[in-house]
């Protein structure tokens, strides 16, 4: 089989890497450390297959452009795209769909959004309502702060259109885990749970970025999650969606919360994760192209399998992450890093410097993985493989995974 993957980051240098176990793969545009990259148009490219990585080609509609070419594609389309293109959408259908989530309200207007504001308490959640790269969300202990920001965003001066309407969210407090369903249309299958660091500091603090770390599985969470999620989360959703003549075909990701009252959605995407899918693909046993083959033809019928051995990710990022960063320093020490025992490194924001050599271009670099039979070993030798890559700024978190309950 023949696969086009869309993309250029650390999700996509996975799925690359997983699927070309049995599959002849190309990614567009990929970057420099991905092999099988090219500069071309998928639409100009031909294959068996396309699985298109990041939300914003969903939601212009590539998935759309290639069905009607006749092609096979792991994706939705530009309607189903709107769950994640759309937080006012996803809000609206899943609570039609009955799944437990914060309850909000939308706003275009600056007074009655501070009167909602100001009738919850902590933390204060104010989100844009379109895409903003995963920086449209903001978390509060600070009611003023949050008043602040909903000026701002209605304003239209941080996020532009994106966040002329905003949505206020009651706070939720717990951990977060990452579930992600393969759906054809109507059946979802889970993958294993993972979990993210998605602040840039040690011990989460400091902004949201994409995420600075991972892990899988998650040893403390109960057998039964992921079957408890796709029946009261993913399932329902994939009905609604449904009902609304929408044919979903792609990953249904259920970020969650789990609150004193039970797990909760914090918001779907309609995309493997970064870099939380990383851990959870590298874990798979079964032929992944004939997961994604089956939910694009609208027939998920084998079970994927995984590995029962760990893996933890730690993101390593350029000088300055999550503001404007450096581009251009030379990426020492990949080779090492590779070669070290139970890991490997995904290459996600690089590019080619003029000697050959690779360089940084990008906030999130590299991803640096370990495997092992536990998640202590695993991470151990996620950080000794890191300890080999060098530049000047490189940035990451000593805490990934860093105490993993059991
Ligand atoms: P989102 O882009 O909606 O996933 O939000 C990004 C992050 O903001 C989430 O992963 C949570 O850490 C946090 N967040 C979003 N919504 C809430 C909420 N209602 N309560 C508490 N934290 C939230
Ligand atoms: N790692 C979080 C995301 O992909 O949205």
């Amino acid at each position: 089989m023949k696969i086009v993957v869309v993309g250029s980051g650390g999700r996509e240098a996975a799925l690359a890497l997983v699927l070309a176990r049995t599959a002849e793969v190309v990614v567009s545009p990929g970057n420099p450390g991905i092999p099988g990259s090219v500069d071309t148009d998928p639409e100009h490219l031909d294959a068996d297959l396309y699985v298109i990585g990041p939300e914003q080609p969903l939601v212009d509609g590539l998935a759309d452009r290639l069905r009607a070419a006749g092609k096979l594609v792991f994706g939705p389309g530009a309607d189903g795209a709107q769950v994640e293109g759309s937080k006012a959408f996803m809000k609206d259908l899943v609570r039609a769909a009955g799944v437990p989530t914060a309850a909000y309200a939308t706003f275009t207007e600056v007074e009655p959004a501070l009167a909602f504001l100001r009738q919850l308490s902590a933390p204060w959640v104010v989100k844009t309502d379109g895409l903003a790269a995963g920086k449209g969300v903001f978390v509060t202990d600070d009611l003023r702060a949050a008043e602040a920001d909903v000026r701002q965003k209605l304003s239209g001066s941080s996020f532009g259109p994106a966040g002329q309407t905003v949505i206020i969210e009651e706070g939720m407090t717990g951990p977060e885990v990452s579930l992600f369903a393969l759906c054809d249309g109507t059946r979802a299958v889970a993958l294993p749970p993972a979990q993210d660091f998605k602040r840039v500091g040690e011990g989460e603090v400091g902004p949201n970025t994409g995420g600075m770390g991972a892990y899988s599985p998650l040893p403390w969470l109960p057998d039964n999650f992921a079957d408890d999620v796709i029946a009261r989360f993913v399932q329902p959703t994939l009905d609604e969606l449904a009902r609304r003549g929408i044919d979903y075909r792609g990953v249904l990701y259920a970020g969650l919360m789990l609150t004193d009252d039970g797990p909760k959605l914090v918001e779907f995407n309609i995309r493997f994760g970064d870099p939380d899918s990383q851990v959870v693909l590298l874990r798979m046993t079964s032929d992944l192209a004939v997961h994604l083959a089956e939910a694009a033809a609208g027939d998920l019928h084998t079970p994927p399998t995984f590995s029962d051995t760990a893996a933890v990710l730690v993101v390593a990022a350029a000088a300055g992450y999550t503001g404007p960063v450096r581009s251009g320093d030379p990426v020492e020490g990949l080779t090492a890093a590779g070669a070290a025992e139970g890991a490997l490194v995904l290459c996600a924001g690089v590019g080619m410097g003029d000697d050959g050599h690779l360089v940084t271009a990008g906030g999130r670099v590299l991803d640096v993985v370990g495997q092992g039979p536990n998640g202590a070993t695993a991470r151990a030798r996620a950080y000794a493989a890191l300890g080999h890559i060098t530049w000047p700024g490189l940035l990451h978190r000593t805490d990934i995974a860093g105490e993993i309950p059991t």
